[in-house]
């Protein structure tokens, strides 16, 4: 099987239907467009095609110079467990080592930590983990 990596998406349909796979977008609850302008907002993206059918597809998002962050690395499930993963997140890493930035990170999802572990990342210390913004509960009244 040959597969073609590239950098851009010639429409959004693929990747909406990867994005869609993985159930994110259950709480998201992003539409097509929505995708669309997520991806024109980011720095750089990977994808890879097997003909004409996006199979697997990462991106990053970065200020350029101090830090990135990976996003959205999704392999079509008829694709996983052929190394295609793994060549998505190493072109985007290095595209990050091309313009000397400096860290680089990601939200590693549920079971993909040794996945990572294996090329390159490490989880935070638990005393300096990554945060999620989720509001702030209002104080009873005194
Ligand atoms: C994480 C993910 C992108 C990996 O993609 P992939 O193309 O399967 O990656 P690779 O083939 O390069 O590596 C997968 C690993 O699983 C192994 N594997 C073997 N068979 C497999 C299978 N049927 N399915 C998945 N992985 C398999 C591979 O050998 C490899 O093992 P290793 O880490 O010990 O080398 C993919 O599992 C995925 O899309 N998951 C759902 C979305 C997700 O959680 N993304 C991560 C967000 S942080």
């Amino acid at each position: 099987m040959f597969i073609d990596y590239g950098t851009k998406l010639a429409t959004i349909d693929g990747f909406w239907k990867l994005f869609e796979s993985t159930g994110w977008n259950e709480e998201y609850r992003l539409s097509k467009q929505d995708l669309a302008t997520v991806v024109r907002n980011s720095w750089f993206q990977v994808a890879a095609f097997d003909g004409d059918r996006l199979v697997a597809y990462g991106r990053i998002v970065t200020d350029g110079l101090l830090h990135a962050m990976v996003y959205d690395l999704i392999t079509d499930r008829d694709y996983r467990g052929r190394g295609i993963g793994s060549e998505v997140l190493s072109r985007l890493v290095k595209e990050c080592k091309r313009a000397r930035i400096r860290d680089i990170q990601l939200f590693c999802a549920r079971g993909q930590r040794a996945f990572y572990e294996k090329r390159g990342f490490k989880a935070r210390n638990e005393e300096g983990p990554g945060m999620d913004y989720v509001g702030v509960k209002s104080r009873p009244l005194a």
